[in-house]
């Protein structure tokens, strides 16, 4: 569905101002009493009626998104089944939970370690947020950058409220993250001396931001899948986990595994579990569209926190600020924030720019909200979806011609298949969920408050505080993917797993039955997500 008529006389508006825009510069930044009240209005997270206190469990009286709750509030899946806990049909050190770059790079650092690893996704291999990721990864690797640099900015996006060793570990990695990834083979973009081609992202305050065009993530998720298959560590496709398994002494010592496909269960024990089954945007908060896969559905938060493990920052989600908000078969398609580092501009209804490019995400996506709801200059669809222009014809401008097409190739691609030509017309965009900022929480090597248990990826909370920057979810991947794997790699060989049980469990119902929680028939972990939305055409 190509431009209306009636909105291609809208965009003459953009047109008129982009000369000027393109010469007169940089918007001003918002000071940081302005970038405090439009968070405080207009980002999701502040809306109070959002949230209620989680009533059981290690964060009792936490404040967390309803939707996200609701799964908190729910039983097993796995309720009233036997399982027999001392025959194993899987036996193995390091059992890694998803298929995504996190889980991958847990694998290969276990396997290194000696470690026996089995590898379990719930989806294909690489079914992963990580292959969504299209701008890029962070890391300090130009002489005028560091990894304290890098730092302070990550602490800065996260409102200073990131867990600082957490943040010190990852920024301090990110060279050797990077330099891993390209020795296995990513291509990153290169200028035409051989070094590495970096831009800014938002809140970033020097250019760290490596690209592979954009379509990073999915090149990164190449090189790690090539590299565990090569290394022939063993993968289950399809195979959820639905509980986590203890040992008699509270330690996590397995999991009861899922055949997506045939509805059989099994069990495996473990010397340690890495969780790295990403996030919950397809919990859909708020009704917002989401730029997330299809397995994002929370599992492994849940069966963390029946198993006894914190949870951190689950009361702030990314809402990224450049969701497509047309064409209507790609709402909520992610675009790349590489555009606006680039130096596409948001634009009203008038053709005015209302925000900076590059706030981060947490002050774009509010400013939008602002414009598009208090302001009224927003663009509204045949669809009643209402958004905002990004300029992204300013690009050639800025750059020269030709560099649409190179920088952003699959970008072009998604929207010229519904006749929308983003070389020479604005795309029209609005928030859409896109990260977990928080997760369950870890330490330096990943793992959580329970012993043996590992989180790494979007599952894992305290690395990116209120609010994470750009480039920084590659990062974490691979940087605690790594750790994660080396640690309960390096472990294996000292642990010795108990019996089995899934007594946790038995205890998080009679918690729920005491609390007087109304379950609602609700189980978790969800595994798939639920469809409601409809979206009604005006046909006019
Ligand atoms: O905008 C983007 O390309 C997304 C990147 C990220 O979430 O890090």
């Amino acid at each position: 569905m190509s431009y209306t008529p009636q909105m291609r006389e809208q965009i003459k508006k953009v047109e008129a101002t982009r000369t000027e825009r393109v010469n007169k510069g940089h918007y001003e930044r918002m000071s940081m009493d302005e970038r405090d009240e439009v968070l405080k209005n207009y980002h999701p997270d502040f809306i109070e009626a959002s949230m209620r206190p989680l009533p059981v469990g290690p964060n009792k009286d936490y404040r967390v998104p309803h939707e996200f709750a609701d799964l908190i509030e729910a039983r097993s899946r796995i309720e009233g089944l036997g399982f027999d806990l001392e025959k194993f049909d899987y036996d193995v050190d390091v059992l890694v939970v998803g298929g995504g770059g996190a889980g991958a790079s847990a694998a290969l650092l276990a396997q290194e370690q000696g470690a026996d690893v089995l590898m379990v996704t719930k989806l294909r291999f690489g079914d992963a947020n990580t292959v969504m990721a299209q701008g890029g990864i962070q890391a300090a690797d130009k002489e005028n950058d560091s990894p304290t640099i890098h730092y302070l900015d990550v602490m800065g996006g996260g409102r200073f409220e990131n867990v600082p060793e957490l943040v010190k570990a990852l920024t301090g990695d990110a060279p050797v993250a990077l330099k891993w990834l390209e020795d296995l083979g990513t291509m990153f973009d290169k200028q035409e001396d051989g070094t590495m081609k970096s831009i800014h992202g938002g809140g970033t305050s020097r250019k760290r931001m490596h690209s592979a065009r954009d379509y990073s993530g999915a090149e990164i998720m190449r090189t790690l899948r090539d590299e565990v298959r090569n290394r022939q560590v063993p993968v289950i496709e399809f195979c959820a986990v639905v509980e986590l398994l203890k040992d008699e002494d509270g330690k996590v010592g397995g999991a009861i595994l899922y055949n997506m496909e045939t509805g059989e269960y099994s069990v495996c024990r473990a010397k340690s579990v890495i969780l790295a089954v990403g996030g919950s945007g397809r919990l859909e908060y708020q009704g917002f569209p989401t730029t997330n896969h299809y397995g994002a559905t929370a599992d492994g938060l849940v069966m963390g926190y029946r198993a006894g493990a914190e949870l951190a920052f689950m009361h702030t989600m990314q809402y990224h600020p450049t969701g497509a908000a047309y064409p209507p078969q790609i709402l909520g398609l992610l675009i790349t924030e590489k555009v606006r580092g680039l130096g596409a501009e948001p634009v009203n209804i008038d053709g005015e720019q209302f925000v900076y490019h590059l706030e981060t995400r947490d002050v774009e996506a509010a400013a939008i909200i602002r414009e598009v709801k208090e302001r009224q200059k927003g663009i509204t669809t045949p669809t009643g979806m209402v958004g905002v222009w990004l300029d992204s014809p300013m690009i050639d401008m800025i750059h020269g011609e030709g560099t649409i097409a190179k920088e952003l190739p699959a970008m072009v691609r998604q929207f010229a298949r519904f006749g929308v030509d983003i070389i020479n017309e604005p795309m029209l965009i609005y928030p859409a969920l896109h990260y977990q900022n928080g997760g369950l929480l870890i330490d330096e090597n990943g793992m959580t408050n329970v012993e043996n248990l590992y989180v790494a990826g979007e599952a894992a909370g305290g690395i990116h505080g209120g609010n994470r920057l750009m480039g920084n979810s590659l990062l974490d991947i691979v940087v605690y993917g790594r750790r994660a794997g080396k640690h309960a790699g390096s472990r294996a060989k000292d642990i010795q797993v108990k019996k089995l049980n899934l007594d946790h469990v038995d205890a998080y119902h009679k918690e729920l039955e005491d609390a007087g929680v109304d379950t609602g028939g609700r189980v978790s972990p969800m595994l798939l997500p639920r469809y409601t939305h409809k979206i009604e055409v005006d046909e006019e």
